[in-house]
C-alpha cells in the first residue's frame, strides 16, 4: 500500500511537472482536417528528404516564408536589428500569414492562412523586436537590461544558455514551439507580474 501511495505521487509528480508537451497544444494539428497524416511532427519536420535552405533548421518540412518584413525601430533601441533569422524565420513561415499552414511535405496549394492576432508580420514594427544579439555589451549599452552571460533565466541555466540562440533573442527566447513548460501562449515561463520580461530587463 506505501509503495502504492508513493508510486502514486510520483506519477502525479511526474504528470505535474514533465507531461507539458505539444499533444493538446495550439500547435497540435494531428486533428486537423487539412493534415489527413494525422501526424504530429510532421507538419514542421520531416524524418527525411528536409528542407536545407534554411541553415540550422531542424529537419524542416514546411514551406518557408519569403517575405522581407518591416523591422522594429525605435529612437531609444540599441541592438541593431537584421532580418529574421534562421529560427524566427521558422516560426514566421506561418505566423507572417503569407504562407498557408498546410503548406508542408512539398504542397504549396494551401489556402488557410493564419489571421488576426496569430499573424506576426510581415510588418514587425509593432512587435518585441527578434533575431538581434543580446549579449553582455548591450546590456552595459542600455543600461535597462541584465547581463545575458551571468544572469539566472530561473530556467535552469543563463538568459545566454536557455533563452537565446547563438547569441540572439528570437520569438524561441519567449516561446516554446513544442509547449514544454505548459505556460499560456506556448511560452517559456508565465508572465505573471511580468515575470518574463524581467527575466531581461532590470525596470
Ligand atoms: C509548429 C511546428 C512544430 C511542430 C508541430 C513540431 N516542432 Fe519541433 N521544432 C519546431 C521549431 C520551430 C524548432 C526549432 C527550435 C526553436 O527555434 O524553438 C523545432 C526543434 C525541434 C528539435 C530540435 C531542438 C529541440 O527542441 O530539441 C527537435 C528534436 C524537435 N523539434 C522535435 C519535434 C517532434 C518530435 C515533434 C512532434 C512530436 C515536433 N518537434 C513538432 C517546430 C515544430
Ligand atoms: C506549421 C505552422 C506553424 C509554425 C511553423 C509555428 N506555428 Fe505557432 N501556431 C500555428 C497555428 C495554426 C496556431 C493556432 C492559431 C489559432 O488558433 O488562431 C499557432 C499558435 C501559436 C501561438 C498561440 C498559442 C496559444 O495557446 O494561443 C503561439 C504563441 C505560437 N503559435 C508561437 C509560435 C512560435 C514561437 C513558433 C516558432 C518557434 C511557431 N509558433 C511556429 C502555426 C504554426
Ligand atoms: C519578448 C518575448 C516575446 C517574443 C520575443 C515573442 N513573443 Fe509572442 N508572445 C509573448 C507574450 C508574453 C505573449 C502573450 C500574449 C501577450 O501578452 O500579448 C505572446 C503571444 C504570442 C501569440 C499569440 C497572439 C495573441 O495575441 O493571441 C503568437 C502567435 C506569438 N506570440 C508569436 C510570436 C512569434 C511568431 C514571435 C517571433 C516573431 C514572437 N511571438 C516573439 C512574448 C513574446
Ligand atoms: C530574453 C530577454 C528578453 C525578454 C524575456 C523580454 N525582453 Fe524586451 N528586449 C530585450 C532586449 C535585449 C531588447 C533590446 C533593447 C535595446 O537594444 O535597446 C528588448 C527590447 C524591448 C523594448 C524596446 C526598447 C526600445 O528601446 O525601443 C521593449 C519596450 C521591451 N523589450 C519590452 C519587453 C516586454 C514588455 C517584455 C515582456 C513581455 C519583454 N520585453 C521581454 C530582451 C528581452
Amino acid at each position: 500500500m506505501k509503495r502504492l501511495i508513493f508510486l502514486m505521487t510520483f506519477v502525479s509528480f511526474g504528470m505535474f511537472v514533465y507531461s507539458q508537451t505539444i499533444v493538446g497544444s495550439a500547435h497540435d494539428f494531428s486533428g486537423r482536417n487539412w493534415n489527413t497524416t494525422g501526424e504530429l511532427c510532421i507538419v514542421c519536420h520531416t524524418p527525411h528528404h528536409s528542407d536545407v535552405t534554411v541553415s540550422d533548421a531542424p529537419l524542416w518540412n514546411h514551406e518557408v516564408s519569403t517575405a522581407t518584413y518591416t523591422l522594429y525601430s525605435s529612437p531609444t533601441l540599441d541592438a541593431t536589428m537584421e532580418q529574421p533569422g534562421n529560427s524566427s524565420k521558422l516560426c514566421l513561415s506561418c505566423h507572417d500569414g503569407t504562407v498557408a499552414i498546410e503548406n508542408f511535405g512539398g504542397v504549396t496549394d494551401g489556402t488557410r492562412y493564419l489571421t488576426g492576432n496569430s499573424q506576426i508580420g510581415p510588418d514587425l514594427s509593432g512587435h518585441h523586436p527578434v533575431s538581434f544579439v543580446y549579449d553582455a555589451a548591450l546590456s552595459s549599452a542600455d543600461k535597462g537590461l541584465f547581463d545575458p552571460t551571468s544572469t539566472s533565466s530561473g530556467l535552469g541555466s543563463t538568459i545566454s544558455d536557455d533563452m537565446l540562440i547563438n547569441n540572439k533573442l528570437e520569438c524561441a527566447s519567449c516561446h516554446d514551439v513544442h509547449n514544454g513548460y505548459g505556460v499560456d501562449y506556448l511560452l517559456v515561463k508565465d508572465n505573471q507580474s511580468s515575470a518574463l520580461c524581467l527575466t531581461c530587463h532590470n525596470k
